[in-house]
């Protein structure tokens, strides 16, 4: 079936690829190609196509996860203080919206630490941007919630470093099991199962160590997997 190409996103797409391409390997490139269009409205399109969608400004498209994810956050948290996001991705689609809320709110920032980000430059001013691992040893002092959304390989670190600093913590979990040694397997085709639950079972024994509220487990509505949002509730 042929799919209708809006010639407006398909002259975004060719500014993208023009300024972008070199800086993907050529697999993920291939991937981007071959899928930007069809992903386009697909509620499975992976986070590397959402930033994209969302770097373009594109509404309607899968991008809007992002935007889920702030709506939710801001029910359990005050967005105006200091915030960390850990994990945000080549483009920090969610990080920008988030800076952007609390530039209308006159209060906040955004610290993100990030080793894949492709632009150094911040889109607001309240934004700051640390193309580096976050670990388990990073300095939190000043930060008052600290947010990773599919954050991979990162997971750890944050529940580790934010709970034990007693920091307020948002983690989204993502699908791939990430539990120490699963690289010795094809990781991404292993149940997340034991590792969301290890994750949940880990964090809730650290908040009885480092006491900072109760644990919750959640989930986004109106999105296709059911991967457990963490979160602490004073
Ligand atoms: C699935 S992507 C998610 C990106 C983004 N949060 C999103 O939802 O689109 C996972 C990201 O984790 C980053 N990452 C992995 N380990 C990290 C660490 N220790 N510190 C910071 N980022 C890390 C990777 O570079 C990758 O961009």
């Amino acid at each position: 079936m042929a799919i209708y190409i809006d010639p407006e996103i398909q002259k975004k797409f060719k500014k993208f690829k023009e300024r972008y391409q070199n800086a993907y390997t050529k697999d993920e490139w291939d991937y981007i190609e071959y899928y930007f269009f069809k992903q386009l409205h697909s509620e499975y399109a992976p986070n590397q196509m959402m930033q994209i969608y969302g770097k373009l400004g594109l509404k309607d498209t899968p991008a809007d996860f992002y935007h889920k994810h702030l709506e939710l956050i801001k029910k359990h948290f005050p967005i105006d203080g200091n915030i960390v996001e850990v994990a945000a991705g080549n483009f920090p689609i969610f990080a920008e919206e988030l800076a952007k809320e609390q530039g209308k709110i006159g209060k906040g920032t955004v610290t993100i630490y990030e080793p894949a980000l492709l632009d150094m430059t911040p889109k607001y001013p309240n934004m700051t941007l640390h193309k580096e691992y976050f670990t388990e040893e990073t300095d939190l002092t000043g930060a008052d919630l600290v947010i990773g959304i599919h954050p991979c390989k990162a997971t750890w670190a944050i529940m580790f470093n934010a709970i034990k600093h007693k920091k307020d913590f948002y983690i989204a979990m993502c699908g791939c099991d990430h539990s120490p040694g699963a690289e010795y397997l094809d990781f991404c085709d292993q149940s997340p199962y034991y590792f969301q639950q290890d994750t949940i079972d880990e964090a809730k024994r650290l908040l009885r160590k480092y006491p900072n509220g109760e644990l919750q487990v959640t989930k986004l509505e109106d999105y296709p997997f059911d991967y457990p949002i963490l979160y602490n509730k004073k």
